[in-house]
């Protein structure tokens, strides 16, 4: 989404009614007219450790919105007018939160029209934090949103907020909304399952297949707040940069523009992270029922060489982690059943998560298999399951868990450390 935002910060001061404090003028939020219809809950995006991004649809008669906010623990708050944006026949309220302090944690309740539309516990954000030495995670996963019958999202959205620590953010391994990636589908498909996760952590998706079934910019582009094109783009959180790509139909996206975007970015930021993940749709290398993509195999070298630890997709709908990979794309027959890498120097690990809200009935995991890839001991583990990953970063430790989306319980599991 475009952020031509105009905002507006003021400080509240409760006075038995909703009054705003604007540069010593006193100004009331008061309702007015209809109360719009909450369509979509609000989500995070961009929590960067001074501004967050919130965001909420609503039926058309939305004329305005705040987002009123408060630390934690404390009684002040804070007003934030939004943007509206109309979007087939409803409106995207969008507020951008800035001024904020790292690394803590504020409740938030958001108007429309004047009208309260939602608050409670639940409605929070953390700042990320301004150094490189807190401990953090995030899940991932792909291929997520289908029709209710035909997906199981609601399951790992529950896992992920029953995580005894919550997740700092999320990645979204492509193929979000299914079958077209139209916005039309956004709401029944994606953020109903998902509305208890996105209200407080907040989520990072890149473009895939499906998604590029329907025009991006008038569909995923209008759907998401993300830095630079939205197409590909990095944050960094931490001691670690992450890196989204969008392969498109696996040929990528704007893919000269792109590759060259990566190696820049990449050679800028490689001496002042300690970790390095890149997320994208498509995979290269697998053993799955999907074949080996070219253009993803051409970014080994780019990843080995400048310092990537972890590639994360999706696509094919199930788990698979290889060996790690060196630049040419091969592996270390000796690594037999290893789950905790130490100095991978110039090697990454790679791992398909692809199971996030369909799996592939009529196939198993089988690396043995020849109907699946030509060589099948790149495979460290396969297991075709409905699942999500957990990722931990603790200072020169990054531990992974593959989760089963229906028990919770951890299936795979390794470490790198440095
Ligand atoms: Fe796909």
């Amino acid at each position: 989404m475009k952020k031509n935002i105009l905002l507006l910060v003021v400080v509240t001061v409760l006075i038995g009614c909703k009054s705003v404090k604007k540069f010593g003028e006193t100004v009331k939020i008061e309702a007015f007219g209809e109360k719009p219809m909450l369509i979509r809950e609000p989500y995070l995006q961009m929590v960067r450790p001074t501004s967050t991004t919130i965001t909420w649809k609503t039926d058309s008669i939305s004329e305005n919105c705040f987002v009123e906010f408060n630390e934690k623990g404390t009684t002040e708050k804070v007003v934030v007018k939004g943007n509206l944006v109309s979007h087939e026949g409803n409106k995207f309220n969008e507020s951008i939160l800035t001024n904020l302090k790292p690394y803590t944690t504020y409740n938030y309740n958001i108007y429309s029209n004047g009208h309260l539309l939602a608050s409670g516990e639940d409605y929070h954000f953390t700042t990320a934090p301004d150094n490189k030495k807190t401990a953090f995670s995030f899940y991932a996963l792909g291929d997520i949103g289908a029709k209710e019958q035909g997906s199981f999202a609601k399951e790992p959205a529950t896992r992920i907020t029953e995580l005894a620590v919550k997740p700092d953010f999320g990645l979204g391994l492509g193929d979000i909304v299914y079958p077209k990636g139209e916005s039309k589908n956004y709401d029944n498909h994606l953020f109903k399952p998902f509305q208890e996760v996105f209200k407080n952590i907040p989520f990072y998706p890149v473009a895939g297949n499906h998604d590029w079934l329907s025009d991006p910019e008038k569909n995923f582009e209008k759907e998401w707040a993300l830095p630079n094109n939205e197409h590909y783009y990095s944050f960094n959180y931490s001691n670690a940069l992450f890196i989204g790509l969008d392969s498109s139909n696996g040929d990528f996206y704007n893919v000269e523009e792109q590759v060259a975007w990566l190696t820049a970015t990449l050679k800028e930021n490689q001496s002042k992270f300690d970790w390095i993940v890149v997320y994208l749709h498509h995979n290269g290398k697998s053993c799955t029922y999907k074949k080996d993509y070219q253009h993803v195999e051409n970014l080994y070298k780019i990843f080995a060489n400048n310092k990537v630890d972890l590639v994360l997709n999706g696509h094919a709908h199930t788990y698979e982690r290889l060996k790690p990979y060196d630049e040419n794309g091969d592996v270390d027959l000796l690594r037999v059943n290893e789950t905790a890498y130490e100095n991978l120097d110039s090697r990454f690990v790679s791992v398909t998560i692809g199971a996030g809200g369909k799996i592939n009935k009529k196939w198993a995991a089988d690396p043995n298999d020849p109907k699946n890839c030509i060589d099948g001991s790149i495979v460290a583990y396969a297991e075709h399951i409905p699942s999500f990953a957990l990722i931990l970063i603790d200072g020169n430790v990054l531990r992974f868990k593959g989760i089963d989306s229906y028990t919770g319980k951890t299936f795979d599991e390794f470490t790198i450390k440095k």
